[in-house]
């Protein structure tokens, strides 16, 4: 650590201490200071934005614009958790020299301390590329939801030998090309333990299995604030959207029967002010 921040370094020296790793996304302002607060390791600005927080589809449909915007109010609450940008498709699918400008943007002008990319067919290039303009970079293989099309829609990967041969070798060259974690996203729990030991570098997992060096999950899934739909990996440790609208309810009767506001929400003038009035 340095002062409080959690560094790279620091996630990496706890896989080799064998202590888990914790990773959360967040899009504002006030989620990130209670993640920060709580004592995650990690917060992904997540492409995920575009279907928890924008109501689109898709995450291809977000792009730097609202990346940006949004990472600068995640760190904004920030003190000590590490922040990771994720690239949005249109970002770093084109070429590398664009990729490391846009990269760039979301360490200088939105103050992550690294970013997450997406395996595609480019992916070593521009990892690399990354890397080399001194920016941490983290992996993602298995299910990757941007190009899910190209994996037959949003499916568990590396359920054959074949695919899972392929997923251990993104894996050791996404290491070998200086990332520092990689997420395992659907992917059989027996492959994600393999990967794990395998590489020096942490695994985090989401539907990885619990042998990942750490879990990453998307906080909307966990405080139950999507209704969307619910992947079999979230676990929902409380049910926000009924008691946000409960409380929504409640606000809503107390104004229509005229008992809110009360005198305790309302400001008061001086007697002799008011005879002033004409
Ligand atoms: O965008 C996101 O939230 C992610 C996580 C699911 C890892 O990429």
């Amino acid at each position: 650590m340095q002062g409080n921040k959690i560094t790279i370094n620091d996630i990496i020296t706890k896989k080799q201490r064998g202590e888990k790793i914790t990773m959360l996304t967040a899009y504002d302002f006030p989620l990130a200071s209670l993640i920060d607060r709580a004592g995650i390791d990690m917060i992904l600005v997540g492409d995920s934005l575009a279907n928890v927080v924008l109501g689109l589809e898709s995450t291809t449909q977000v792009g730097m614009m609202e990346m940006i915007h949004h990472a600068k109010a995640v760190t904004r609450g920030i003190k000590s958790t590490l922040v990771i940008g994720d690239m949005p498709y249109e970002s770093y699918q084109v070429n590398p020299a664009e990729s490391v400008m846009n990269a760039k943007r979301f360490i200088d002008e939105a103050g992550c301390d690294a970013v997450k990319l997406e395996w595609f067919n480019q992916c070593l290039e521009v990892t690399e590329a990354i890397i080399k303009a001194g920016i941490g970079v983290m992996g993602h293989i298995g299910l990757t939801p941007q190009t899910a099309d190209k994996l037959g829609g949003f499916k568990v990967q590396g359920k054959d030998a074949q695919a899972a041969e392929r997923l251990i070798q993104q894996a050791q060259d996404l290491e070998k090309c200086g990332c520092f974690s990689i997420v395992l996203e659907c992917v059989p729990d027996k492959i994600a333990e393999i990967i794990t030991r395998k590489l020096k570098i942490p695994t985090i997992g989401i539907g990885a299995g619990a042998s990942c060096d750490g879990q990453v999950l998307v906080t909307h899934d966990l405080l139950g604030l999507f209704e969307r739909f619910k992947p079999k990996f979230v676990k929902q440790y409380i049910n926000l959207s009924s008691q946000i609208e409960k409380a929504i309810q409640d606000y809503k009767k107390e104004v229509i029967e005229g008992r809110f506001p009360t005198k305790e929400h309302s400001f008061t003038i001086k007697e002799e002010e008011l005879k002033k009035l004409k």
